[in-house]
């Protein structure tokens, strides 16, 4: 589908461009750099609020979520191809804000959102600051946007846990609706990250989805069989440098002893840290 898309880059026109539309608003927060799997949240937004409604997508590398020494300025900013990709989609609005635009008082001392102690797990353990700087720029953009629906990607599991409480917990009249990670035929999940890998980097990373895989066939037999399935085959790269692979509860509080429940794994390969994760139905511990 391909649709008259409105480009707009201050709050002003972001507004007008809003009051030009009726219904409900479908919205898809990204950094850009655009693959398959933001397409998938971009369509998924679109059933959500039909075609009267309208679906913005917002593209803004958010400074305040990349701590010191991360990849701030090498993340890929492809906005051409970005336009072209939510024109292709069928979105109507995008939101493309300078950094002025989303901190008008500047990067520090401003209001931030603390993501509380599931923030300074799994992902926060490693990026203390990481969740802090999302659910700040979530929350400013869902107050400009103001949509009815906003569609992220399981990919970022924790972020999408942080993102549905945020949202619960401050009242702030969204629903936030999580979408299934898209992958490549060999199993990698997508990510905007997958352009820095080498070829031979691209070859190993695959490694991180067949623990999952091998998690999920072995859940049925408990969670140190999961666990051990995984661990296998990521001993099996030497590019691979594990950061965690833990599996928790579908909230991500303690695992059950049996049941739904979810794995999640980061690792760098490379200069490169990507993370990735699956739902496991965990089986008695030890059953044969
Ligand atoms: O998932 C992302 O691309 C970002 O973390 C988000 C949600 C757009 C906030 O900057």
């Amino acid at each position: 589908m391909s649709t008259t898309l409105v480009r707009a880059d201050s709050r002003a026109d972001l507004v007008s461009a809003l009051a030009a539309h009726g219904g409900r608003v479908g919205f898809v927060p990204t950094m850009g750099a655009l693959h398959d799997g933001h397409l998938a949240l971009i369509h998924r937004a679109r059933a959500e609020v039909g075609t009267s409604g309208a679906v913005v997508v917002s593209i803004f590398v958010n400074p305040t979520q990349f701590a010191p020494g991360e990849d701030l300025d090498r993340y890929p900013r492809t906005l051409e191809a970005d336009l072209a990709a939510c024109a292709e989609a069928g979105a109507d609005i995008v939101f493309t804000p300078a950094v002025a635009e989303m901190y008008p008082a500047g990067l520090d001392g401003g209001v931030t959102v603390d993501p509380g102690a599931l923030g300074s797990v799994l992902e926060g353990s490693s990026r203390p600051t990481h969740f802090r700087g999302v659910l700040t720029v979530v929350a400013k953009l869902f107050g400009l946007v103001r949509p009815d629906v906003a569609v992220f990607g399981q990919k970022d599991y924790q972020q999408l846990a942080l993102i549905r409480r945020m949202a619960a917990e401050l009242c702030l009249g969204v629903e936030v609706v999580g979408v299934e990670t898209v992958r490549e035929p060999d199993g990698l999940a997508l990510s905007s990250r997958n352009r820095f890998l080498d070829a031979d980097q691209r070859r190993e990373a695959v490694v991180l989805s067949r623990a999952l895989f091998a998690a999920r066939e072995d859940a049925a037999r408990g969670a140190a069989a999961a666990l051990g399935a995984a661990r296998a085959q990521l001993r099996t790269s030497h590019v691979v440098d594990l950061d965690y692979l833990e599996i928790t509860g579908t909230d991500l509080g303690p695992a059950p002893q049996s049941g739904e429940a979810r794995m999640l794994v980061a690792a760098r390969v490379g200069s490169t840290r990507l993370i990735d994760n699956i739902a496991l139905t965990l089986g008695t511990q030890g059953e044969n």
